[in-house]
């Protein structure tokens, strides 16, 4: 799915990122749509990628979000270029075929955000580290560790030096939080390792690494867990007392895709509020 750039609404958009090329993983809803509406608002051109472009329909609150028929149509109306694709971000031969045509429409990449990711659970099973299933200990680094590590080989070659890889951690990857994600958290601490030995061997080509990672982000899919739960017992566990947006998190992904961060690499920024350094909870 591609769209056109509309000339008389791509004149309006200025911003810190104008002019760079930019691909997002897992854009469909959620996080990952915010980032590409907020680097598209900075002035980016933006690829897209997600199982389904429609995946925003299986959550009430992602499909209230919805200005256009996909995120590929919200971008055209921002006013910048545009490429989306419906492809499973495990699977290399797909993802070849989005960094080529990447590679043709727009003669490289500049920033690539890996943001496909999420746990997986099976259903009524125990999922602490002691007895996880290795099923799902197989399925949660394919989807976090492996989708990742795909990406960047595809896209380092097309990317330049001042290019900037934006890894996504999660607060359950960089401490031992809750059991029941143990398998999760483990892909997503091996995310952050691998991105760090990325940034050694691509710190000589300019390239920059890093790993956003994010804390309790109310997303469609997560609002309806801290609904469930009670946001007030989340909130007593931040320390700014509230749970983030993704526009939170999008302005971390900004800020390490442009200019601004050019000389920070191999780091991961938590985008949390606090919560993983409050070690108490307030009543
Ligand atoms: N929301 C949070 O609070 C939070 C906290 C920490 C980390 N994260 C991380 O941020 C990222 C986005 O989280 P979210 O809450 O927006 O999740 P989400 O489930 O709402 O969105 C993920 C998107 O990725 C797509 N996707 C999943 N597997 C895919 C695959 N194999 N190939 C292509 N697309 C695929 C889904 O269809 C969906 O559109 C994930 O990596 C997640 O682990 C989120």
């Amino acid at each position: 799915m591609t769209s056109q750039v509309n000339p008389d609404l791509r004149q309006l958009v200025r911003g810190t990122l104008e002019g760079k090329r930019v691909l997002i993983t897992g854009a469909g809803r959620g996080l990952g749509r915010s980032y590409a509406l907020h680097l598209a608002r900075a002035g980016a051109d933006v690829a897209v990628t997600d199982l389904s472009l429609h995946s925003f329909r299986e959550y009430e609150a992602e499909a209230a979000l919805m200005r256009g028929d996909t995120v590929v149509s919200e971008l055209h109306d921002i006013g910048v270029q545009a490429l989306g694709y419906e492809v499973d971000a495990t699977d290399e031969e797909a993802m070849k075929g989005v960094v080529d045509s990447i590679q043709t429409a727009w003669g490289g990449l500049d920033v690539l955000v890996n943001n496909v990711g999420g746990g997986s659970y099976s259903q009524g099973l125990d999922t602490r580290p002691s007895t996880l299933p290795i099923r799902d200990l197989r399925d949660n680094f394919e989807r976090n560790l492996v989708s990742t590590v795909i990406a960047c080989q595809l896209a380092i070659p097309i990317m330049g030096s001042g290019a900037s890889i934006i890894n996504i951690g999660s607060q359950a990857g960089e401490a031992a939080t809750e059991a029941m994600y143990s398998a999760y958290g483990s892909a997503k601490a091996a995310v952050a390792h691998y991105s760090r030995f990325l940034a050694n061997e691509l710190g000589p080509r300019g390239i920059r690494v890093n790993v956003v990672a994010p804390g309790y982000i109310a997303t469609g899919r997560l609002s309806k867990v801290f609904a469930e739960v009670g946001e007030k017992s989340v909130e007593n566990r931040i320390a700014l007392g509230r749970i983030g947006t993704p526009e939170d998190c999008a302005s971390a992904i900004e800020f390490l895709a442009g200019e601004g961060s050019r000389y920070i690499t191999s780091q991961t920024l938590k985008v949390d509020g606090g919560s993983l350094n409050f070690a108490t909870s307030r009543q």
